[in-house]
């Protein structure tokens, strides 16, 4: 079947978006995802709905991390400026602060491409700050965004969509008319027969969700064993993420009220008009985001697909961790990039 030619594993926002680089290349129709849960689906092995999300600069400070985000902003910020409300995506001020210094490369990549980049003057830094920024964010409400892209890719680009788990790298190689297989699994690729990559590790997060509608901008603060952060969900009718956590190796779904009160006792300081009656906490939620040492990893291996001998390709590209909503574009059009000949011969 035609539509097997390229075949994504995985429906976070990872391989959602490397589908959609494929289909405005003109391969939607020549491409299938297979995903054991789909937009719309919760489950704790499952990252892409609990995230914030926001585009911010706690991101890494190596050369592949700075590109995929600069390359993912440039696509989010034309995403809100001409599909905000579809995309559940929007433009916010946000303020960021470092209680350790970011190193220089990180400090003048950002500078370079963030929209309305300002330092704050050291005098109005709140005390045990080193540093602080303020610029123009993306915020994303996550769960909405996943959405919006499946609908995207099936009703406007025909990209298929089937819902399956697979045991095994091999097995996305659906028919002999699948040549490129995209391993976007998230944080499975620790375990899935085929890769076992040991890098790979989850970074648990507990997140609170809020109704304050007064409460418009992002705040956030970078510890060195923390991360605090206020951000509102575009298109919510006035909810708020209340952050968080970064747990290295820490696996459990599980909440919990002491890491609750936490997060509302450093939020309050942090932004003390959260503590207004109109503030209404809803629920508590953990997240694991697909952290993987050393960064993401973009790229293709050449496989032997069965017993005959028949080799395939395979395109990695899993590891996001905290930042696969404001990188996830960047990393898809490199992803995409290193099939580029195998692309062009399916033409
Ligand atoms: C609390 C929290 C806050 C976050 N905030 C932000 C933020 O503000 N900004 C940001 O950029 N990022 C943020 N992140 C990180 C972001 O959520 C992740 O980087 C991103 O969701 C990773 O996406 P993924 O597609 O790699 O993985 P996932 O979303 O986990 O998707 C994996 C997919 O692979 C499928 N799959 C796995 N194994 C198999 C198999 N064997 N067979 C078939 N299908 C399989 C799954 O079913 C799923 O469809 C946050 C994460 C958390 C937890
Ligand atoms: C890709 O899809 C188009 C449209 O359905 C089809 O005409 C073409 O043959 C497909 N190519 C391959 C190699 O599957
Ligand atoms: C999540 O994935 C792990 C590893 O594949 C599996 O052992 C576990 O049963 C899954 N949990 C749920 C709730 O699906
Ligand atoms: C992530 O990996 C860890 C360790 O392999 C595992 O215990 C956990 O179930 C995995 N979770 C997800 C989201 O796949
Ligand atoms: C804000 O963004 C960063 C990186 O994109 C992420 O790690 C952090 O968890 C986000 N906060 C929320 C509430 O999602
Ligand atoms: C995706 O990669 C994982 C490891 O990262 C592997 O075990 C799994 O089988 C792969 N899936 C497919 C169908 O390529």
């Amino acid at each position: 079947m035609k539509s097997e030619s390229i075949v994504v594993v995985g429906a976070g926002v990872i391989g959602l978006d490397v589908a959609l680089v494929l289909a405005k290349r003109g391969y939607g129709r020549n491409t299938t995802i297979i995903a054991e849960h789909l937009p719309g689906d919760t489950s704790i092995n499952y990252t892409s709905p609990w995230a914030g999300a926001n585009f911010s600069a706690i991101s890494a400070s190596d050369a592949n991390a700075l590109r995929w985000d600069k390359l993912g902003y440039a696509y989010l910020l034309s995403l809100a400026a001409k599909d905000d409300k579809d995309a559940f995506v929007k433009e916010s001020t946000s303020t960021e602060y470092w209680d350790e210094m970011p190193s220089p490369a990180k400090i003048d990549s950002m500078a370079k491409y963030l929209k309305n980049f300002k330092e704050i003057p050291a005098g109005d830094l709140p005390s045990g700050v080193a540093y602080g920024i303020e610029f123009t964010t993306i915020t994303l409400n996550a769960p909405m965004h996943i959405r919006y892209l499946l609908r995207k890719l099936t009703e406007e680009y025909g990209v298929r969509v089937v819902r399956k788990r697979v045991s095994d790298i091999t097995s996305g190689f659906l028919s002999k008319d699948t040549k490129v297989v995209f391993n976007c699994t998230g944080n499975a690729s620790r375990d899935l027969n085929g890769v076992q990559d040991s890098k790979c590790y989850p970074t648990r997060g507990q997140i609170l969700l809020a109704k304050a509608p007064h409460i418009q901008q992002n705040v956030m603060r970078h510890g060195k064993d923390y991360e605090t952060y206020v951000i509102p969900r575009p298109y919510s009718n006035g909810n708020v993420i209340l952050g968080g956590f970064m747990q290295k190796g820490v696996s459990t779904a599980d909440t919990f009220s002491y890491e609750t009160e936490s997060i509302l006792s450093r939020t309050t300081a942090m932004l003390p008009s959260l503590a207004s009656s109109e503030t209404q906490i809803l629920a508590a939620f953990s997240g694991l985001r697909p952290s993987r040492e050393g960064g993401a990893r973009v790229s293709k291996e050449v496989i032997q697909v069965d017993g005959t001998g028949r080799q395939g390709v395979l395109v990695h590209n899993y590891g996001a961790g905290g930042t696969g909503f404001q990188a996830g574009y960047g990393m898809a059009i490199e992803a995409a990039n290193t099939v580029a000949e195998e692309l062009q011969a399916l033409a």
